[in-house]
């Protein structure tokens, strides 16, 4: 590959927050059979051999993360079933010592991570690191969360009826059956233009035009795709949980109807706005943690986790800019961050209650899996 088109494969990857094309051979047929297991799915898998075929690279993400690095640096590019560098050899060594410290000392929960050790290096440091700043600070305080979790925070409940009001309240919420919303993307150190198609309740596609080709990202109340010049790839189980929590035209009414739990605490300063914390789980979806503006009431920040038999995958969502649009309150500004990149979403104009090409909701037939190299 040139480096043009690894970078171009890189802000797919990106774009879509997905594998390459090799994950998604899942027909969607009206029974789908067994989902094959990672073993049955790739050339030479020896640890995780039992994990589902589509738990493979999200997990490799997960690991790259964790040591801050590329796939090619365990991978021979092109060639990834191939053990001929002595990372790739190490990082197997290393999966099996997580799974046994976790199934041994952790009662089989994952708790020590790949992250644990390496904190975003391959090279851990074991050795305490010394620097004259830290040597003059008193001994740190060790302080549980529930220790600032006081009467004065507020509930769930009012965080979230402030929230609704700010951003216009349910009635002025719920006239919203659809919105066309048109604007730039910056990725990867291009910017492009994006259109987010959306309609009520949760049906959302979006398509932008980077110079290598379109790239669309779509959920349709059902089921979720990504479209790339390299074809079309159906959503994991768990991308489309991700993608049914983004496709909400009114999260802040259905935040309630998604979401069963909801726990309180104090939240991180973000852009010189102070919040609360909501963390809230629901049935079928992983749980997200959501940052309210103390002041405005309005969503600064969620963050959500995919699991991988290693380990969890932030995806990090910062809102800003929200503007009054008939009579709602709606981010103009977004900026989804992954261990592996960001980009940044700035709309510059809205429409609302217009009809949409529901074609545009259809998936097209998935991209069969292009036969694997050298064989
Ligand atoms: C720190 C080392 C490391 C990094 C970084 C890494 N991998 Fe892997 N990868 C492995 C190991 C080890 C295996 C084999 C796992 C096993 O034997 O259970 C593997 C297996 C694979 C396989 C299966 C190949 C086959 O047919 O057997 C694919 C595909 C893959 N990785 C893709 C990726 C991608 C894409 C990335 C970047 C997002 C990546 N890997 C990053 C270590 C790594
Ligand atoms: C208990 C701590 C710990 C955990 C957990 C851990 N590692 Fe390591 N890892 C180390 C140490 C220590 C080294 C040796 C560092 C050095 O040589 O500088 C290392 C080295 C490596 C190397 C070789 C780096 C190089 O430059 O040669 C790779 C690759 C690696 N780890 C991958 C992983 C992966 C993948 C995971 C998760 C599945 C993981 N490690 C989990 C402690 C850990």
């Amino acid at each position: 590959m040139t480096r043009v088109s690894i970078r171009r494969s890189a802000a797919i990857l990106i774009l879509c927050g997905f594998t390459l094309a090799m994950t998604a051979s899942i027909a969607l047929t009206q029974q789908p059979p067994a989902p094959k297991t990672a073993a049955e799915q790739f050339k030479n898998i020896q640890v995780l051999k039992d994990i589902p075929a589509d738990q493979l690279i999200p997990t490799m993400q997960f690991i790259a993360g964790a040591l801050g690095v590329d796939c090619e640096f365990c991978h021979v590019q092109h060639a990834m079933d191939k053990d001929d560098k002595k990372e790739k050899q190490t990082a197997r060594k290393m999966m099996a010592m997580e799974l046994a410290i976790d199934k041994n000392h952790f009662n089989n929960e994952i708790e020590v991570t790949c992250y644990t050790c390496h904190r975003g290096s391959p090279h851990p440091a074991g050795i305490p690191i010394l620097s004259a700043e830290s040597a003059n600070l008193p001994p740190q305080e060790h302080h549980h969360d529930e220790v600032s979790e006081g009467a004065d925070l507020p509930s769930a409940d009012q965080i979230l009826d402030k929230y609704l009001a700010a951003a216009g309240g349910a009635g002025a919420l719920r006239k919203i059956k659809s919105r066309i919303q048109k604007g730039t993307i910056d990725a990867m150190g291009e910017r492009y233009p994006i259109e987010i198609y959306s309609e009520a309740p949760e049906k959302r596609v979006s398509i932008s035009h980077p110079s290598f080709g379109d790239s669309v990202t779509a959920f349709n109340g059902e089921v979720g795709w990504l479209g790339t010049p390299r074809g079309i790839h159906p959503m994991s189980s768990q991308e489309n949980a991700a993608a049914r929590i983004d496709a909400q035209l009114c999260f802040p009414v259905r935040v309630r109807e998604l979401f069963q739990e909801f726990h309180v605490a104090p939240g991180e300063t973000i852009s010189g706005h102070q919040t609360y914390l909501v963390t809230a789980k629901g049935a079928g979806l992983s749980p997200v943690r959501l940052y309210f503006d103390q002041q405005s009431g309005l969503l600064l920040r969620l963050l959500r986790y995919a699991e991988t038999p290693l380990g969890r995958n932030p995806t990090q969502i910062d809102y800003a800019d929200y503007r009054d649009t008939s009579g709602v309150k709606i981010p103009y500004q977004w900026t989804l961050t992954r261990t592996n990149g960001s980009f940044t979403i700035r709309i510059n104009s809205v429409e609302q209650n217009v009809p949409i090409n529901e074609k545009l909701f259809v998936m097209p037939p998935p991209t069969p899996m292009p036969p694997p190299p050298h064989s």
